[in-house]
Order: structure tokens, then C-alpha cells, then sequence
């Protein structure tokens, strides 16, 4: 693992990675290839743009020109793919940039990875190893009871997941098929520093910190498996270090909760650290049932047994301890916060929320 082509390092998880693999692997050169959607953010990556071992590059993961460009003068023998189109509710009002990004984007990714490390008669040392990163939400919707496996069958059933199943599909097939040495991790619901605020957990923040209402989708009782975003990420790095190649990873954070809880949790801690409302009242008070999400998946919930079993990785933050230091950073990085809330944030969240 040398030269490490980063793919989405400007979005939530991949710049909590990048951070973490200069931090522990001084030996790697990362090549950060991002397009800058509205989700991708430089500053997420400030304190590291000036580090030697990293370098930006502005593009889109589906133009393989720059992509062969990259592999051929980086001699790329590494990849970790996160970029992608990421949010759910965007998918259902716009799915077409699913598709391109999530589908042909990982598409033209392995096809360049095949040119430079299969039909290549001169093949990257170390060995190479592409890592893709996926979720949970490809197996579908479970019940009351029940854990996804890696063996679980594939159902996804938003135009998000159903983008991110395919190309979990193609990654599987140029294993089997060409002998791509490919990594697959498929994990649940993360949550932490640099989370873009139309997820749920820093939208709470946000609007609980500013005294703005809670929209909590149908019944407030959906399920998610929460795990905060370095533990995902030394996760990874453990599936590209020790994992098999071919193999796929479920990570999970063993902390399943229904969403009015971890409202509830978010709004009790900032009654507790910022001052209180005008009107003196709880932040719960904020709480508003709004209209539930299209096809809102109930519950997702992942057994990691497998990785733990493998390579011994367990979750090392609690959701207790987790979401503290979340609402933490989030105090503490006000800028970041308003640097974040453009005018096509506000578009965005008019049309979410209004409409609800
Ligand atoms: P994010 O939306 O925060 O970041 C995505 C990044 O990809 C952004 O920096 C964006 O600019 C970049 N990007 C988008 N389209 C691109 C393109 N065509 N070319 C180059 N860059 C492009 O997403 P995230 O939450 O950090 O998720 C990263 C990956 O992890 C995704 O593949 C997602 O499916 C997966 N995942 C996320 C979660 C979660 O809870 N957030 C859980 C499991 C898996
Ligand atoms: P989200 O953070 O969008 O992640 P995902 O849909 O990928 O799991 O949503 C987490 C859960 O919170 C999901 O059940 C939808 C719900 N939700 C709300 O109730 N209100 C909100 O404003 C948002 C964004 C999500």
C-alpha cells in the first residue's frame, strides 16, 4: 500500500480516512480525486492539504481519461472507493446522478484498474488491492428481529441502494471474472466529525442547537445501526491490510436505535451544554412528526461477526460516548457548520421540509 488513489476523500467518511492514514501509515502517498459536489468539502481536509503525502485532484470519478492519467504517473496500486451520491432523500427527488456516479463512475474505476493491474504486462509491487466501499442498505429491510449476514440476500429497494447493489455487483463480477483483487465492506449508518448536515444526526444538531423544529420522518420508530465514522475507518483499513481478497466485510456498530431516541439524546445533550431556548422549554419541545420518507426503510441492523472473527476489529467508540463528542466537534467548529449552509443547502432544505 503506496500509492493510494482516495476516491470521495472530500466527503464525510473518506476525509475522516484520509486523516487517519496519513496519521498512521507515514509510507503512504494519497491521491485524493474528487469532483467537489455539494457534499464534497476542502475544508474538511485543510489541516492536511500542505502534508506531502497528499495530494488533491479535482475531477470526476467517471472520466477514465483522467483516470488512466492518475494510475499511469502516480503508479496507483491502491484504491479506496467512497465516492459516491450518498443521501437517500436526494435519490428519490433525482436519481439520474445515482446512477451515473454510483453505477458507471465504480464502472469506469474497475475498468482502469483492470487495464493497469490485469491486462498490464507490467502490474504494480505490492500487490494491489481495491477496496470498495458500501452499506448496508443493499440488503433491504428487516423486521423486528433479525441481523444482515454477508450472505443475505441483496434487496434494496431505494434508487440509492439499488445504485450502490449494482455496483457492488460489478466489483464482485471483476473479481470473478477477471481476477480483480478486490475488498468489499458493506456498513452500517455512520455518524461523527465532517457529516454534511441532510443527514440526520447533524441536521439535529444544527436546527436543536438554533432553536429550529426537529423533522422526525413517519412514526420517529425506524431503526439504524449506528457507528461512529473512525471506527468505520480503521475498518477499512483493516479489510485493505489483513482482509481476503474477494471477500466482503459487514460493519456494524452494535448500537441499534430507533431515530426519536437519538433525537432525543441530541436535543437532552444540548439542553445540558448551550443555553436554553428563548422560551425556556426542552429542546425535545422542537420535535415535529412530519411526512415519512417513499419506501422508508424500517430497521437495518448488521451482525459483524465475520470481521471481528477475521481480523479482530470491534467497534471502540459506544453511541453514548460517540454522539457526545459529535455534538462536541460540531460546537466547536461553528465555521465549518456556516461554511456548510450555502444558499443551495437552503434551496435544498426548503424543498425537503416545506413540503413535508
Ligand atoms: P458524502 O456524500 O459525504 O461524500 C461523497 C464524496 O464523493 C463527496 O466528497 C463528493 O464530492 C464525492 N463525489 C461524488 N460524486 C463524485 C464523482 N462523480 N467523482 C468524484 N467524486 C465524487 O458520502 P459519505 O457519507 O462520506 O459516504 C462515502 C461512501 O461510503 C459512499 O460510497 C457511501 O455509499 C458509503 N457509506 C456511507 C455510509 C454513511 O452512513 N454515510 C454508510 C455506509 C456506506
Ligand atoms: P439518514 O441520515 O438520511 O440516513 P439513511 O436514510 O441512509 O439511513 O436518515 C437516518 C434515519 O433518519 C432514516 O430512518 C430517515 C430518518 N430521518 C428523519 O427522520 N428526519 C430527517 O430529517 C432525516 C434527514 C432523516
Amino acid at each position: 500500500m503506496q500509492n493510494v488513489l482516495v476516491t470521495g476523500g472530500c466527503g464525510f467518511i473518506g476525509s475522516n480516512f484520509v486523516r487517519l492514514v496519513l496519521e498512521t501509515l507515514p509510507e503512504a502517498r494519497i491521491f485524493n480525486l474528487d469532483k467537489l459536489t455539494y457534499a464534497g468539502n476542502p475544508a474538511n481536509l485543510k489541516d492536511v492539504e500542505n502534508n506531502p503525502h497528499y495530494r488533491f485532484v479535482n475531477g470526476d470519478i467517471c472520466d477514465q481519461v483522467l483516470l488512466e492519467r492518475l494510475f499511469a504517473e502516480e503508479k496507483i496500486d491502491t484504491v479506496v472507493h467512497f465516492a459516491a451520491e450518498s443521501h437517500v432523500d436526494r435519490s428519490i427527488e433525482g436519481p439520474a446522478e445515482f446512477i451515473q456516479t454510483n453505477i458507471l463512475g465504480t464502472f469506469a474505476l474497475l475498468e482502469t484498474a483492470r487495464k493497469f493491474w490485469i491486462t498490464s504486462p507490467q502490474p504494480p509491487s505490492p500487490s494491489p488491492r481495491f477496496l470498495h466501499v458500501s452499506t448496508d442498505e443493499v440488503y433491504g429491510s428487516l423486521g423486528d428481529t433479525g441481523l444482515f449476514t454477508e450472505t443475505t440476500s441483496y434487496d434494496p429497494r431505494s434508487p440509492y441502494s439499488v445504485s450502490k447493489a449494482s455496483s457492488d455487483h460489478l466489483v464482485n463480477a471483476y473479481y470473478h471474472t477477471y481476477g480483480l483483487p478486490i475488498l468489499m465492506t458493506n456498513c452500517s449508518n455512520n455518524y461523527g466529525p465532517y457529516h454534511f448536515p441532510e443527514k440526520l444526526i447533524p441536521l439535529i444538531i444544527n436546527n436543536a442547537r438554533n432553536g429550529k423544529d426537529l423533522p422526525v420522518y413517519g412514526d420517529g420508530k425506524n431503526v439504524r445501526d449506528w457507528l461512529y465514522v473512525v471506527d468505520h475507518c480503521t475498518a477499512i483499513l483493516k479489510v485493505l491490510q489483513q482482509g481476503r481478497v474477494g471477500e466482503t466485510y459487514n460493519v456494524g456498530g452494535n448500537s441499534e436505535k430507533q431515530n426519536i431516541e437519538v433525537v432525543q439524546t441530541i436535543c437532552d445533550i444540548l439542553d445540558e451544554k448551550v443555553a436554553p431556548l428563548a422560551n425556556d422549554q426542552p429542546r425535545r419541545s422542537l420535535i415535529k412528526f412530519v411526512k415519512d420518507r417513499a419506501g422508508h426503510d424500517r430497521r437495518y441492523a448488521i451482525d459483524a461477526s465475520k470481521i471481528k472473527n477475521e481480523l479482530g476489529w470491534e467497534p471502540s467508540v459506544t453511541f453514548a460516548d460517540g454522539i457526545r463528542t459529535t455534538v462536541d466537534w460540531y460546537l466547536e467548529n461553528e465555521e465549518w457548520m456556516n461554511g456548510v449552509l450555502d444558499g443551495s443547502y437552503q434551496d435544498y432544505y426548503a424543498r425537503m421540509y416545506d413540503e413535508r
